[in-house]
């Protein structure tokens, strides 16, 4: 179907290899289709219009093999990448299906577990920068707890800012143009995990040896198994300079993780995130980490995929004609929107002399009870804004 929501490199869609490669495993079934060559992925999400893919170092080269298999296999990768012009603009590491990670990998008890953790993902940091990846996201699947008597949580974030610390620090010796990126996720498949939300990760952030280096990377999902809003938290990384990268996918709040493809579950909630994403000037990557359903043969895959891609550019459609529908301006207005935008002190906050002199006027002015009065019972017309949202959104206006 060619029509203007065709996706093209320029979108700057990715895929995870093992996204559209999920074979369908779950906790109560096993494999439901063939495992994907990493070649023919990115071929196939090429022709899709997709800008790349990211992995995890095992995703690529799987565990155990030689340094002669590690380099045929990146070798035959990247002719791929070269003939399609497919880019690797993120990688990351898998510290969660090794039996050794039972227990966690930067934060495990055993020190250990906590060194081949580091090393290999100082590893998979080689690998990525090889391939040409300027961020490394950092998912710390294991890294939490069920029992909380076997391990101390302070002790714990030590030893995890010290695992981002030292992977900082090689990144500065080595001279690679590479940043990090946390993801924040609640649960699962650990009872709990460290950094559970993007509040948590952007305040353990800031207690880092080299903040600048790392962001986050918040995921849909993550934040709505929470019941948190996917949007608040990805605009407070924005706001924070923090968003180097995101995950999309779609989730039922309350749900286990369920990385549906993007826009499945939660339109509204999408469609606020695509038109912040668009609106705020975010460059990095629309990244999906999303699994086709269980359901599917190979061809589903790639409608998966597509489907991604596609509602990504429905939505930001949508976003554009919400900025340009004069009745949703109107709408607005009413609801004092702009006014956000106002300071509220003039003259600025860090003023002694300006705070006190605002809070003079104020006083004065609430003194007439026909001044408060006035604000107390103003309307905000927010239930036909949101109407007017709702019939953009389901194609009516
Ligand atoms: C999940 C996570 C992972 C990570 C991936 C990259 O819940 O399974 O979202 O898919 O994003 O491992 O680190
Ligand atoms: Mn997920
Ligand atoms: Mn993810």
């Amino acid at each position: 179907m060619a029509d203007t929501f065709e996706p093209r490199p320029e979108h700057h869609f990715t895929f995870g290899l093992w996204t559209v490669g999920n074979p369908g495993i779950d906790p109560f079934g096993v494999a439901v289709r063939e495992p994907l060559d990493p070649v023919e992925t990115v071929h196939r999400l090429a022709d899709l219009g997709a800008y790349g893919v990211s992995f995890h170092d095992d995703d690529l080269v799987p565990a155990g093999s030689s340094p002669t298999e590690r380099e045929a296999i990146v070798k035959r990768f990247r002719a791929a990448l070269d003939a399609t012009g497919m880019k690797v603009p993120m990688a990351t590491t898998n510290l969660f299906r090794h039996p050794v990670f039972k227990e966690g990998a930067f934060t495990a008890n055993d020190p250990a577990v906590r060194r081949y953790a580091l090393a290999k993902t100082l590893d998979a940091i080689d690998l990525g920068v090889e391939l040409g990846a300027e961020v490394y996201v950092m998912w710390g699947g294991r890294e939490g707890v069920e029992v909380d008597a076997a391990k101390d949580p302070r002790a714990a974030l030590d030893r995890y800012a010290e695992a981002v610390n030292a992977c900082c620090a090689y990144v500065r010796e080595r001279g690679y143009r590479l940043r990090f990126a946390l993801e924040p996720k609640p649960n699962e498949p650990r009872g709990d995990i460290f950094l559970p939300t993007v509040g948590h990760a952007l305040g353990f952030i800031e207690r880092l040896e080299w903040p600048d280096m790392v962001g986050v990377n918040p995921e849909f999902a993550h934040e709505t198994m929470s019941g948190l809003s996917f949007h608040l938290g990805v605009a407070q990384a924005l706001w924070a300079g923090k968003l180097f990268h995101i995950d999309l996918n779609a989730q039922r709040p309350g749900k286990f993780d369920q990385d549906f493809r993007f826009g499945s579950e939660g339109i509204r909630d999408a469609f606020y995130l695509v038109k912040l994403l668009e609106e705020s000037g975010y460059t990095g990557m629309r990244h999906f980490d999303a699994h086709p359903y269980r359901t599917e043969d190979a061809s589903g895959v790639w409608d998966f995929a597509r489907g991604c891609m596609r509602t990504y550019l429905i939505l930001a459609d949508k976003a554009r004609r919400f900025a340009a529908d004069p009745e949703i301006a109107e709408a607005l207005a009413a609801a004092s929107a702009a006014g956000i935008h106002e300071e509220t002190v003039p003259g600025g906050a860090t003023s002694g002399a300006a705070v006190s002199a605002l809070r003079d006027r104020v006083r004065a002015e609430a003194a007439d009870p026909a001044w408060l009065h006035a604000l107390a019972t103003r309307g905000y017309g927010m239930e036909r804004l949101d109407q007017l949202v709702n019939e953009l959104l389901l194609g009516v206006r």
